[in-house]
């Protein structure tokens, strides 16, 4: 593994296609959009009054100054739109297996519209995708938004209604890798999907799991089927730069066990010793990558 490993340096412009590292929570760009993504706490939750209490297990919920991959996604992927000139209010985004994410109210108030879509039923995803969102999703703001701007709406990610070339930007944050299927098809129904309802010159921003040690897994890629089922079977999205699948050193120093995860979720001063980025999962390390393609 040390092999393949390597350090951005400092002051680095990130790359958009590349997995998750520890370095970025050092780079001014990503410290910004973080900063902005982690200045809600559970305290300034809109309404967390009318949570129930089995509501408050919230394990994406983050405090300033804790490192966790899905604060990378969020950011790289708010830097990517920002790259392509997307982030204004003159484009429109689809969200897929959005689940209530909080980056939703920030592209709420940074775009003209964004559609949420996720199948929003609780037997799975209970945390991350509860079935009161699309008719309230305020209940789940971090922050106040523009209410206007943001649809919420039941829809299968491989089954996307809406009519073909309709959004500057589609995004998906660690969601496609779970829409079942050999060899990954719904992943790949999704990502076509994806490349259906994008403008020509829209781009996609998608965040997947990603194991770096080559092992197969029926959800997460490896460095053989995020090609062979994915990239390679899309027709006209293309990838923005090539995918560099190189983990840093440092960021492979962090290595997490799940089970100790899941153990420790409440636990804040756990959580700020012990990075969240790279996850042993029985025998799979697992962390994040990010593609980003674009509509010729
Ligand atoms: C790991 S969660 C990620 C949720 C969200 N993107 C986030 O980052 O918090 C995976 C999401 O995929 C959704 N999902 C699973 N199968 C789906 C499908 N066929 N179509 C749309 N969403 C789906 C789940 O409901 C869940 O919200």
């Amino acid at each position: 593994m040390k092999k393949t490993s390597y350090s951005p340096g400092i002051n680095y412009k990130p790359n958009l296609n590349r997995l998750c590292s520890l370095e970025d929570w050092n780079n001014d760009e990503f410290k910004k959009i973080i900063n902005e993504l982690q200045n809600p706490t559970y305290k300034t939750y809109i309404q967390k009054k009318d949570w129930k209490t089995s509501d408050k297990k919230i394990p994406s919920m983050r405090k300033p100054g804790l490192i966790h991959r899905k604060d990378w996604e969020w950011t790289l992927g708010i830097i990517a739109m920002k790259r392509f000139n997307k982030l204004n209010d003159k484009c429109t985004a689809i969200g897929i297996g959005s689940g209530r994410e909080e980056v939703l109210f920030y592209l709420a108030n940074h775009l003209k519209h964004v559609y949420a879509t996720d199948i929003y039923d609780r037997k799975k995803w209970d945390n991350v995708a509860q079935s009161d969102f699309p008719d309230n999703p305020k209940k789940y703001a971090p922050f106040p938004y523009k209410e206007d701007a943001l649809t919420v709406l039941r829809m299968d990610g491989t089954k996307l209604e809406f009519p073909s070339e309709t959004f500057d930007i589609a995004f998906s944050f660690s969601s496609i890798e779970h829409f079942g299927g050999k060899d990954h098809s719904g992943s790949l129904k999704s990502m076509k999907e994806i490349e259906r309802v994008l403008k020509p010159g829209g781009i996609a921003v998608i965040a997947t799991e990603y194991i770096i040690n080559d092992k197969d897994h029926p959800e997460f890629f490896n460095k053989k089927t995020i090609y062979s089922d994915l990239i390679d079977k899309l027709d006209s999205l293309k990838l923005v730069e090539p995918l560099d699948l190189r983990i840093t050193t440092k960021t492979l120093d962090t290595v997490l066990d799940f089970t100790e995860v899941v153990k420790r979720d409440r636990d804040h001063s756990f959580r700020k010793t012990h990075p969240h980025i790279l996850l042993r999962v029985r025998s799979l390390l697992v962390t994040s990558v990010m593609l980003v393609l674009q509509k010729k």
